[in-house]
């Protein structure tokens, strides 16, 4: 009895220290000079006036992740309401992804070799400009997408707070690879130059995806 209880509790502290020692943190910054809300799927919302961090602890294992940032939201006090850019389903705390036009950070953590992938993202189109940066394992790679992509949208992609993505606005074949094989396009081509560490077409994975050990810690930089 008494052993069984102290061995419960022995894996009930062994347990609890595994996933604190593998959780990574994400600390999200907002350097813009205006309100972003950050938005995290999973690890749900948060408003970030300038100069504003919100530190979130991912678990292990996690997969299939994004995180992004809305503009021009308004919520009452129940956390409902509408953002003009990357609104999840009126709801601040999301636990939906974002609507386009939104500037993605996508992730997954120690997957194969228990590796971290990680990657910036042009295909839900562009609204805040960010970088993302791994703090800690030696590991470097910072990639961001900086460019003043909202005032040089060609016209056909522009979109209230935003520019979007070829796919969102032609739905066609050729721009959203419904093809097993697809190559960059002109509008993709607008996004990469300007860009050119970022996941610019559906199939753009090779030059596009980053990889740190699994268990490093990030920075999310709105406006860096
Ligand atoms: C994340 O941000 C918090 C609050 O600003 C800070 O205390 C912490 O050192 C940061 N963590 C990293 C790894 O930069
Ligand atoms: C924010 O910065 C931009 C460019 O740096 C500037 O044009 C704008 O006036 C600033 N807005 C505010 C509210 O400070
Ligand atoms: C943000 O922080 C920087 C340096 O820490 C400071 O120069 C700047 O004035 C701050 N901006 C706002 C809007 O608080
Ligand atoms: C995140 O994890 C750190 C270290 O494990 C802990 O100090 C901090 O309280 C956690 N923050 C949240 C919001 O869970
Ligand atoms: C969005 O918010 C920014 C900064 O607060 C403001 O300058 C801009 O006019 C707003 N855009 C719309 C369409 O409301
Ligand atoms: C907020 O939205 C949720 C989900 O749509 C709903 O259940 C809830 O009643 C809303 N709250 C308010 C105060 O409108
Ligand atoms: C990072 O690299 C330095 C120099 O190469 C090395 O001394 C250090 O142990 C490394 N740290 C980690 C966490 O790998
Ligand atoms: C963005 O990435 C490019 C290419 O890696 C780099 O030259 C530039 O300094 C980065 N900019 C910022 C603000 O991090
Ligand atoms: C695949 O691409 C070819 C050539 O671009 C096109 O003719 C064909 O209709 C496409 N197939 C589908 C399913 O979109």
């Amino acid at each position: 009895m008494a052993l069984t209880k102290n061995l419960s509790a022995f894996f009930v502290i062994a347990l609890t220290c595994l996933a604190a020692a593998q959780a990574a943190t994400l600390n999200i910054t907002n350097s813009c000079n205006y309100t972003v809300w950050a938005a995290a799927v999973p690890g749900g919302g948060q408003r970030l006036d300038p100069n504003q961090t919100w530190t979130l602890n991912v678990t292990s294992g996690t997969s299939g992740a994004r995180l992004w940032g809305r503009t021009n939201c308004t919520f009452d006090s129940a956390g409902n309401g509408t953002c003009l850019t990357g609104d999840c389903k009126g709801v601040l705390e999301c636990d939906s992804f974002g609507t386009a036009p939104n500037t993605l950070v996508e992730y997954a953590l120690n997957q194969y070799n228990n590796l971290d992938f990680y990657d910036v993202s042009v295909v839900d189109g562009f609204n805040i400009p960010l970088s993302f940066t791994p703090l800690t394992n030696n590991c470097t790679r910072s990639v961001n997408c900086t460019a003043n992509i909202n005032d040089e949208c060609p016209s056909q992609l522009k979109a209230p707070g935003g520019c979007n993505n070829p796919c969102t606005v032609f739905k066609t074949s050729e721009y959203c690879c419904m093809n097993t094989t697809c190559g960059p396009t002109d509008y993709s081509k607008f996004f990469k130059t300007r860009c050119p560490d970022v996941f610019s077409y559906p199939k753009d994975d090779v030059t596009s995806t980053f990889t740190c050990p699994g268990g490093t810690d990030y920075s999310l930089v709105f406006c860096p």
